[in-house]
């Protein structure tokens, strides 16, 4: 891997072991030269762009050469104003009013290594990784406005994480009114559009669509990434699928309002860029100071969809997540919400830990309503306090007696959150995001602390620290369960209220980065009304989201399996719930639930105390089997063999497979049984062709090759809502092992 600079060509070629990204200056404009399969470094490169007089409506940038315009011009941060009508990366408003800058190349950097992003959650190496980065130092001479496009390559991923910094040089303000982490513009328009899109209980649906001419885009305006859009998308070959292909991956590791789109423009070039939201963004830059971006992963693959998950899921796993639970097996919890709700006492959760513990589970987790006065979801955010009255003795002997089960402890906390009914509202009625003299929106009935208040952080940091250092708590549930509207700050000024939703995240950053490192033993694991902000700002902080409030085993199929298209199988919390379920009142057998949840951080969310002896019997084994197979669940790579998004949706089968290729898990669901079926095949993924495995349940070892091509016979479910995991080994593995 190496990122070659010619200084004679003007050229930049970044190249990891299979993708190369190039860049070249064309009259002082970093043009986007080409992304795609890795290409040779010599003599290879000249002339990727070409350029061509065209009409008078295509304004000429360069006087003395007609040919170059912006607006036909690949480029790496497209500006607005000086002859690019298409969409562009960022705009800026200088102190006279005006909205014109030009961004020209003035220098640039090669370094090993990736610098840290101030303030902000991204990519990170460890010793011995081969990653390089090139700064390009832009300027506007008549500003004095610096940008720099920071881009990483990682040796062995087919992954770039681009950001950018801006540096007001000049004498006088200047106010960015959109500045985004990242474009690539596209030569042709041959490509569909995947996002990942959703609602409460409903998250990251696969949707996928040809790109036409004009704008295409997924957004959040919600002040936060949310479940309506996950910060991803994707450009595909209309020929690319779950194996083969070209795609183009974009992430934006951002937790806040975020923007993607796509544009197709007039000679079919196609126009990609990410970043924060612009719409009611804008950010004072006086002279002096600097404004840093949020970085954007883009990951390329030639091997469909499949191959993009996979690298975004081990970058993400080892270069995201971060703290001593990385790379350690999940415990498998019980968390009392679809339990109890607001309705325990210290008495109901010690039974239900008696239970888990009898069951062979690890962790019991308290959920909402340990604090304040919370009998329902009506008061108390803020007050975290613990409620007497539910538990007299409070959290250290509530905790001791779930450790003496066996059991480590866990406590859920809504920390960005304050009650219009609580003590810390009527100490502090101007810490919520508001705007004077309007009304201030409630969901839940809750508000939203402004968490861009240094104040407002202190008081979380502490009160969060002393509740966990009061009692043994080993797993932190941090959640949050609405979106921000009246989006300002009391102590804001008015050329600032609109960074404030900007703000916010960085304060919570800076929060979350202070608690994880005064508690770095503790397991932390976000939560936004399930999977409201599954995104890798936060998986930065918490190496694991609880990944929908619906624990429906049907709908968790869509659900897990389109979480799998960007997120590691490692950072999804999965857990078996009663029936009939909470969310959709659908009847499925333990089984099935187990086997969903299994293919996650695996748990269960209902009162252990009511089951069966039969039941009981399916638990424990349940548990067993998880506690063999996570490790591979956790850290293999993961295969989509069948997507619940095709046709009727009836089939979903996915599979985990060890790096070595010797161990692998199939997992199989089907949703209604079907009278009088066919008899159906299932090819698996990943093995290796030239070994012999043993698949659960079958008579002989089949060949790996056989397994990939003709794939295992599937079962012939009577009944709805089936279905059936097997362990496959490799043979020589299988018997000395
Ligand atoms: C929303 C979460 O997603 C649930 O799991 C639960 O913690 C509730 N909030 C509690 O209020």
């Amino acid at each position: 891997m190496a990122i070659f600079h010619s200084e004679q060509e003007g050229l930049f070629h970044l190249q990891s072991k299979d993708m190369s990204y190039v860049i070249q200056l064309v009259n002082g404009y970093p043009a986007h030269a080409y992304w795609g399969k890795r290409l040779r470094q010599q003599g290879n490169l000249k002339g990727l762009i070409r350029t061509v007089e065209r009409c008078s409506f295509i304004p000429n940038s360069v006087p003395e050469d007609t040919s170059i315009s912006l607006d036909t011009l690949p480029q790496e941060y497209p500006q607005y104003g000086a002859g690019d009508f298409r969409n562009p990366a960022y705009q800026v408003e200088l102190e006279d009013g005006t909205r014109i800058t030009e961004l020209k190349y003035r220098a640039h950097r090669i370094f090993q290594g990736k610098p840290p992003l101030e303030g902000l959650p991204a990519l990170y190496t460890e010793e011995g990784d081969d990653v390089q980065t090139l700064e390009l130092d832009l300027a506007d001479s008549y500003s004095g406005l610096v940008v720099v496009l920071t881009y990483t390559v990682f040796g062995t991923f087919s992954a770039i994480a681009r950001s950018v910094r801006y540096f007001n040089q000049g004498k006088q303000p200047v106010r960015l009114l959109k500045a985004l982490s990242a474009t690539v513009d596209f030569q042709d328009a041959g490509y569909d559009w995947l996002c990942l899109h959703g609602s409460w209980v409903r998250e990251r649906q696969i949707e996928r669509r040809p790109l036409g001419h004009g704008g295409t885009s997924a957004e959040s305006r919600r002040g936060s990434s949310s479940h309506q859009m996950n910060p991803f998308v994707a450009l595909l070959r209309p020929n690319t699928d779950e194996d083969q292909g070209e795609v183009f991956g974009f992430s934006l590791v951002y937790s806040g309002s975020f923007e993607a789109k796509a544009e197709v423009d007039q000679f079919d070039h196609t126009r990609v860029s990410i970043g924060i939201q612009s719409f009611d963004f804008s950010w004072l830059l006086n002279p002096g100071e600097s404004f840093q971006t949020p970085e954007a992963v883009l990951v390329f693959s030639s091997d469909g969809m499949g191959g993009m998950s996979r690298t975004y899921h081990k970058l993400y796993r080892t270069r995201l997540c971060r703290g001593i639970h990385r790379d350690r097996e999940r415990p498998i919890l019980v968390n009392n919400w679809e339990a109890t709700y607001f309705n325990f006492n210290a008495d109901k959760i010690e039974a239900i830990a008696v239970m888990a513990a009898k069951l062979g589970i690890e962790l019991f987790v308290l959920d909402d309503g340990w604090f304040g006065k919370r009998d329902d979801d009506t008061t108390s955010l803020g007050d975290w306090i613990v409620d007497r009255n539910k538990l007299p003795k409070g959290l250290e002997d509530l905790a001791r007696r779930v450790n003496e089960q066996g059991l480590q402890f866990g406590l859920w906390f809504e920390p960005e959150m304050i009650s219009p009914d609580s003590d810390l509202y009527r100490k502090h009625p101007d810490w919520c995001l508001h705007v004077p003299g309007r009304r201030r929106t409630e969901a839940r009935k809750q508000l939203i602390l402004d968490m861009s208040r240094q104040d407002v952080r202190d008081y979380l940091f502490d009160s969060l620290s002393e509740v966990l250092s009061s009692a043994p708590i080993s797993y932190v549930k941090w959640d949050m369960n609405r979106n921000m509207t009246e989006i300002g700050s009391a102590q804001s000024n008015a050329d600032r209220q609109t960074e404030t939703a900007h703000r916010y995240i960085l304060g919570l950053y800076e929060l979350l980065e202070r608690l994880t490192a005064r508690f770095p033993d503790i397991l932390f694991e976000s939560c936004s009304g399930g999977g409201g902000r599954f995104d890798p700002g936060m998986l930065y902080y918490m190496p694991q989201t609880w990944t929908s409030d619906d624990t429906d085993a049907v709908e968790r199929l869509k659900i897990q399996y389109g979480t799998s298209i960007v997120y590691p199988i490692s950072t999804m919390g999965a857990h078996v719930s009663a029936v009939p379920n909470h969310q959709v009142g659908r009847v499925t057998p333990l089984e099935t639930r187990g086997d969903v949840a299994m293919s996650g951080n695996f748990g269960y969310e209902l009162d252990l105390t009511l089951f069966t002896e039969e039941e009981k019997a399916v638990v424990r084994e349940q548990v067993a089997d998880y506690k063999e197979i996570r490790s591979l669940v956790q850290k293999g790579d993961f295969y989509r063999l069948r997507s619940p998004f095709e046709g009727k949706g009836n089939e979903t089968a996915w599979m985990f497979v060890s790096e070595d290729r010797k161990e692998a898990l199939v997992f199989f669901y089907q949703v209604l049984a079907e009278p009088n079926a066919p008899l159906r095949r299932l090819a698996l993924k990943g093995l290796n062709p030239e070994l012999e495995y043993q698949v659960e349940g079958l008579d002989a070892p089949l060949g790996g090759d056989r397994l990939m091509q003709a794939g295992i016979h599937l079962p012939l479910f009577h009944s709805d809502y089936a279905s059936r995991w097997w362990r496959v080994k490799a043979i020589d593995y299988y018997f000395h092992n």
